[in-house]
């Protein structure tokens, strides 16, 4: 089954078009490439992958819990109208809210392939335009391959409406640095903590896989956002600095609020006030929302837009701390988990071969 014919919520579009108005910028100085941002792209090219072969397709999702989650990974586990439901019901319930999160991933990989593209064109230095043109071919393969898990679900939803505004005002906006800002920093950041959630808790080894080999690529994104704009910024005006400090605490603010999967629980004939009360007071579902931000806050920092407007979000926010995380060994710790993925796999081929 295809993913169009699989969509959950009758009328999905099938296209989403974005009418742009930016300018594209030809760069005939070709200065000297910045020795980091090279060395970045020297890594990009020799750490590319072939998704057909790396990952073996061939494993199946569980039935009942696609992709082997803990209970309370669904967050209205704990609601006494789910309690009271069939196990058949609520495995019904559990596979189309992981379905839900993987379509969103999906759509989410589809953005970045396109903001990735868009940076190819508006990013004034040669250096970038090459790191980006390898970053193309990575987000084209991380929606590939979240592609080929969704269909083995069966069920797809389309992309979540604060996702879409989001993005929709990332590509209408004509200053390049906001695309690295929305893309790079907040939606890369909070993709990153979300699959995360999955690779280390997913007892299913498709789905533990798929968002290993995504996250290894994805420690290289955030670091060109945090050596692009480290060097872009310190050039702006403080007001122009505002400007984007205001955009990250509204976008964080945003996603962290409305990132509520009401399209799922409202197709799926729930009761939806009583969803969304799960989803902001239970215990794994606040700290999962504020988990959501170590990866966004330190970047912030690392960049420069560190004045008391975004300070003072984040302290409301009770995200703060965050700031103190090392993200290079954040980077350095998922491309180990990767190369484990790779090592289990060979592995199992090797017992395999022994026992033929
Ligand atoms: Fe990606
Ligand atoms: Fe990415």
């Amino acid at each position: 089954m295809t993913i169009a014919d699989s969509y959950a919520i009758p009328g999905t579009p099938r296209r989403w078009d974005v009418p742009q108005d930016y300018v594209t910028c030809f760069n005939w100085e070709f200065a000297p490439e910045r020795t980091r941002l090279l060395g970045l792209y020297e890594r990009g090219k020799t750490m590319q992958w072939n998704a057909t072969d790396r990952i073996d397709w061939s494993q199946e999702l569980d039935p009942e819990n696609p992709q082997q989650l803990p209970p309370e990974m669904l967050p209205i586990n704990a609601a006494p109208f789910f309690q009271r439901m069939a196990p058949r019901e609520q495995s019904e319930i559990r596979r189309h809210h992981q379905a839900w999160g993987i379509s969103q991933f999906l759509h989410g990989e589809q953005g970045a392939l396109i903001c990735a593209a868009k940076i190819v064109q508006q990013v004034p230095d040669m250096d970038a335009k090459f790191y980006a043109a390898t970053q193309v071919m990575d987000e084209a393969r991380h929606v590939e391959v979240y592609k080929k898990l969704l269909e083995k679900f069966g069920t797809a939803y389309p992309m979540t409406r604060p996702l879409q505004t989001l993005l929709d005002q990332v590509l209408q906006d004509r200053r390049w640095d906001m695309t690295y800002l929305g893309m790079q920093v907040v939606i890369e950041g909070l993709a990153l903590a979300a699959f995360a959630r999955i690779r280390d808790h997913a007892q299913n080894p498709l789905a533990a896989a798929v968002n290993a080999y995504v996250m290894e690529d994805e420690a290289r994104h955030v670091a060109f956002g945090r050596l692009s704009l480290r060097d872009y910024y310190p050039q702006l005006t403080q007001h122009e600095r505002d400007e984007r400090e205001e955009f990250l605490v509204e976008a964080c603010y945003h996603m962290r609020d409305r990132f509520d999967a009401l399209g799922l629980w409202e197709s799926l004939g729930l009761p939806v006030e009583e969803c969304l009360r799960y989803l902001q007071e239970s215990g794994v579902q606040a700290a999962f929302r504020s988990r959501l931000f170590t990866r966004i806050v330190p970047t912030v920092r690392d960049i420069g837009l560190w004045g008391e407007k975004i300070r003072r979000g984040y302290e409301q926010m009770g995200v703060l701390d965050y700031a103190k995380v090392d993200i290079e060994a954040q980077g350095a710790e998922d491309e180990r988990v990767a190369r484990e993925h790779d090592a289990r796999r060979a592995h199992v081929e090797e017992v395999i071969r022994a026992a033929e």
